[in-house]
């Protein structure tokens, strides 16, 4: 064999054991996907509808642009500056096939001699890509100790031996933990990853996910022309479609000039279908629309599910943005031994371990064994009933 092996990112892995145990995809009908990263993907309470087409010309089935199409290119920079002034034009867009392979590229294209700073609870696959490139990082502590929530100093992190500068690697909102850097905080991290040798890739994938509302590091950054900071979001949670693969990143124009390149050789663009798709979805509008309507039905849900989960007594230590909760388990249970059980009911949550960027590879203790990520991003309305149910029976 001519590959080197690796194995799936920590939520397949949970999904792959869930089908061995249950025959069933965790998300198909009659499951209960609380393991699964996705959202609903129905139009929700005062929510705009989702189209059902997207019309194409012979046009559209030739290549897409490298950066992507630039009307959307264009509404995305739109985007930003009418809701946080980011003061961006479309030179400032690269298009991704979704947020991971956006994330993938800026961490492929790291100068060597950089460390990666990243909190030691945080988005599984982070771990398999600084795994797979080989990039030097430090951890910031995120445990049950500051209850996983670092505080403004943890973030002076020094280069390590034998590099010189400092990039920061930040899911915000958190996910698993849903805990948000906003406001004056989220300004003085902006600042301190502007600085020389510095910089950030700060990850916005649950942008509309935030009670009381969306935030986003561009309303902080004055010229992104003169940082290192990278803003990747996505189609995929806050426009709540997962399968159209579109995502992008917020960045200077030299950087954008990179992935450009970078799509030129090694992604060939992203579909014209998905991207005309997605610059309806983008109409000024229709996502003011979509972001007040994620934002209350949302909100709703975690406020139950927090009740719901406490009145069995887990400790939660969510913060208020994301679809997760984040949870501890009573003395003597982990989150694989729980599974084991939930399968029973065709249900499945995240085992804690596997947001553990310290775990190490192949198995072996981790701190965040106790911890479980309950996802209530798939759920509708109606299933807090039967969803409490199995809970309750299973604890
Ligand atoms: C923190 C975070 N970033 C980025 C993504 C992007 O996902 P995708 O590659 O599906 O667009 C996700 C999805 O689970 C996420 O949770």
């Amino acid at each position: 064999m001519l590959l080197k092996t690796f194995p799936p990112m920590g939520v397949y892995e949970t999904l792959f054991k869930f089908a061995d145990a249950t025959a069933k995809y965790m998300g198909d009908a009659g499951t209960h996907p609380w393991a699964q990263g996705f959202p609903l993907t129905t139009q929700l309470p005062d929510g705009p509808p989702l189209p059902t087409s997207v019309a194409i010309t012979s046009d559209d089935l030739m290549y897409p642009k490298a950066d992507g199409q630039p009307p959307l290119r264009q509404a995305i920079a739109d985007y930003y500056n009418t809701f946080y002034d980011a003061g961006i034009t479309a030179d400032n867009v690269a298009v991704f096939a979704g947020g991971r392979p956006a994330i993938f590229a800026i961490l492929a294209f790291l100068l060597e001699g950089t460390t990666v700073a990243v909190e030691s609870t945080e988005y599984t696959p982070y771990w398999d890509v600084l795994r797979l490139l080989n990039v030097p990082h430090t951890l910031i502590p995120s445990n049950v100790e500051n209850r996983f929530r670092p505080a403004g100093s943890d973030y002076d992190v020094e280069p390590l031996d034998g590099t010189s500068r400092v990039m920061l690697l930040k899911s915000n909102p958190c996910n698993p933990t849903g805990v948000a850097t906003t406001g004056s905080a989220l300004r003085e991290l902006v600042e301190k990853f502007s600085a020389p040798g510095r910089g950030a890739l700060i990850d916005e994938a649950y942008e509309f996910y935030l009670d009381p509302e969306p935030e986003s590091a561009l309303r902080h950054i004055d010229d992104i022309d003169a940082t290192d900071i990278f803003v990747v979001g996505a189609a995929t949670k806050g426009l709540q479609v997962p399968g159209m693969r579109v995502g992008w990143c917020i960045a200077a124009k030299q950087h954008i000039e990179i992935f450009r390149n970078y799509s030129s050789f090694g992604m060939g663009g992203v579909s014209r279908a998905s991207q005309l798709y997605v610059t309806q979805l983008m109409e000024l509008e229709r996502v003011r629309q979509a972001r007040a309507a994620v934002g209350a039905f949302f909100t709703s849900q975690r406020n139950r599910y927090a009740e719901g989960l406490a009145s069995l007594g887990l400790e939660l230590f969510s913060g208020k943005g994301g679809f997760y909760h984040w949870a501890r388990l009573p003395e003597g249970l982990t989150g694989d031994s729980v599974n084991e059980l939930l399968f029973a009911h065709e249900a499945g949550i995240l085992p804690g371990r596997l947001c553990d960027m310290s775990r190490p590879a192949g198995g072996g203790p981790s701190s965040l064994d106790n911890m479980f990520r309950f996802s209530f991003g798939p759920l509708s309305a109606e299933s807090y009933k039967s969803d409490m149910e199995i809970l309750r029976r299973v604890f």
